[in-house]
Order: C-alpha cells, then structure tokens, then sequence
C-alpha cells in the first residue's frame, strides 16, 4: 500500500483497526487524546496528514456519544491539517436505527448525525450493514455500504443444512435474510414483528414453514436481545427443531448474550466484530470484518469498483 495512505483509530475499537491496518500492511498513526477538567476531549493526530487519504475507523458503539464525539474531532484534525480526503470507517452506525419520525415531536439522530460528520469534514463513509438501507441516503457524501453476509454464509456452510431454513424476525430485514438463503440455497422465512418500545417487541406470526426444521435467525444486530426471544418464543410454538443466531452488529446490551447462551434450543451464536466484545463464550463464534474493510478501503484508495465486491 503506497504512503499517501495514513489511518487513525478512535478509542471505540482499537483490535480491530489494528486488524485492518495489518490486512494493508499500514501502520495505525497515534492519536494524542486530551481530557481537559470540564470534561471536553482534544485530539491531536500524530502524523503528517497533508494531501494524504485519511481513514478514521470508530464503530458507534457504548459509549456513543463520546465515541461519536471523538470521531468528529478527528475529522476536523484531518481537515484541519490538510487531509486530501477524510475517510469516516463506521462498521457499526447506531445511530442508524434513528431514521423516522414515528412518533410526534421526536428526533431522527441517523440524519443528524450523518450532517454532524459532513460538518466535521467527513469527505466519504465506508459502514457496515446499516440497520435500514435508506439509511445511505441520510449522508451528502459517498456511502460505501458493505455486507456481512459473504462471511456468515462462509461459516454457515461448513454447517449439515440439509433440513435448514433462514428466519429473518422482521419484514424489514427480510430482503437481506432472502439474500442470504440464496447463497446457501435455504428457504426463507420472516416474522411478523411490531416493536412497541426498546424492551418490548411482538412478533404474531411467522410466515413460512419452521416445523421440525434447524433454524437460522439472521437479523443486522442484536442489541437486548428482545426481538430474538420474542422469535424463539414463536419457533418453539411452531417446533423449530434447534435455532442457531446469526447477526452482523453483536452488541449483546443486558447480558443479552448469557442469556441466549442459556437456552438449550439456541446451538450456536454468530456475529463479527463491528462492535468490540468483552464476553467470550463457548457457542459464540466471531467473524472478523476486518478483511472485507481493508479490501475496501484499498479498493477506495485506488479508485477501483467496491460495490463489485460486496453486491449481495
Ligand atoms: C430491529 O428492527 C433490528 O433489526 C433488530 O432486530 C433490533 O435492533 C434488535 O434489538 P434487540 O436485540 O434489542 O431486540
């Protein structure tokens, strides 16, 4: 990888932008951070950034609202020392599931957010299964949107699918959960979900056929955990022989992840490494993304076709 090339990492997830800085055989540049006693941060990028391809990597992840405050400040360094491009690498955009406004007088953080960026000086956004495709259309600058399914479907398949069926919990994420299913050649089916607060969720039905089958739920993220219990409730009903869960952002909030891990019908768990993961456990398996960032952020530097890559 040629020199004009310079990638910084926030404090949100340093393993993996280590991980994708060793893929493209760059180092990560230091960044200085300061805490001053009114509790506002400063950064200090600690490398010549003139005309260079700048890459900031920084998952929204908890802590948001200061990993997402450090991201903008290091957007503005980059610009403010003349950064040829800024490159905001956000595998994991939480702000995402903010996109509407369902209710009277609320804020719609995803839009906000994606102006925040561009303001700090933000040039283009490589992210990660955002959590509804129009999402994308939220920023005013070039969004490289990538997938995870090429590596799920890769674990997947050194799985007997024989008797297999992918569920998606909702409508909404069905389109993906389809694509998905192709590349294993499973069925698909989806519930019929409704959420009615960040802790409550009910799914009425699910359309397609579960009986006696080895189910794989794949959805973009599991936060509490709320939307899978509601599906293994529902598939238990409709005697799904064993449940195996899959998912792209594994935040696992609320000891979401013990929880699962406890249900004897739940095999294994599946994520990748969007988000940092203190637990370890022994059904959980943790794909990294890193590959797929690097090859894209290589492909980005070199102007070259990243949607050829990663098209579901
Ligand atoms: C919602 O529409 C998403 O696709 C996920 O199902 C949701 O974000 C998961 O959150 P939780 O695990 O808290 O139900």
């Amino acid at each position: 990888m040629d020199a004009d090339i310079v990638i910084f990492g926030g404090r949100a997830h340093p393993e993996l932008a280590d991980e994708i800085c060793s893929d493209l055989g760059v180092p990560r540049s230091p960044v200085h951070t300061t805490r001053f006693a009114n509790d506002c941060l400063q950064v200090q990028l600690q490398a010549n950034c003139r005309e260079r391809d700048v890459y900031l990597i920084q998952p929204l992840v908890p802590p948001v609202q200061e990993n997402l405050v450090e991201l903008l400040l290091l957007a503005d360094a980059a610009r403010g020392a003349s950064a040829g491009r800024v490159n905001a690498v956000i595998p994991h955009y939480a702000y995402a599931r903010s996109d509407k406004k369902d209710a009277p007088r609320i804020s719609i953080g995803g839009r906000l957010v994606a102006d925040l960026l561009v303001t700090a000086g933000v040039d283009r956004v490589l992210t990660l299964n955002l959590h509804s495709p129009q999402v994308h259309g939220f920023f005013s600058v070039p969004v490289d949107h990538l997938h995870a399914l090429r590596e799920l479907a890769a674990h997947f398949r050194q799985r007997d699918l024989s008797n297999a069926v992918v569920v998606s919990p909702d409508l909404g994420y069905a389109k993906s959960a389809a694509a998905f299913a192709r590349r294993l050649g499973l069925p698909v089916a989806a519930g019929a979900k409704e959420r009615m607060s960040d802790t409550e969720v009910r799914i009425a039905a699910i359309i397609g056929d579960v009986t006696g089958r080895d189910v794989i739920v794949l959805d973009d993220e599991i936060s509490r955990g709320t939307t899978v219990f509601e599906l293994l409730d529902r598939l238990r009903e409709q005697g799904a022989r064993s449940v195996a869960v899959a998912c792209t952002h594994g935040l696992f909030a609320d000891n979401a992840l013990d929880k699962l891990a406890a249900a004897d019908d739940v095999t294994e768990i599946v994520c990748t490494n969007s988000a940092p993961l203190e637990a370890e456990h022994p059904k959980l398996t943790v794909l990294s993304v890193a590959p797929a960032l690097a090859e894209a952020i290589s492909r980005i530097h070199n102007g070259e076709s990243v949607s050829s890559l990663f098209d579901h």
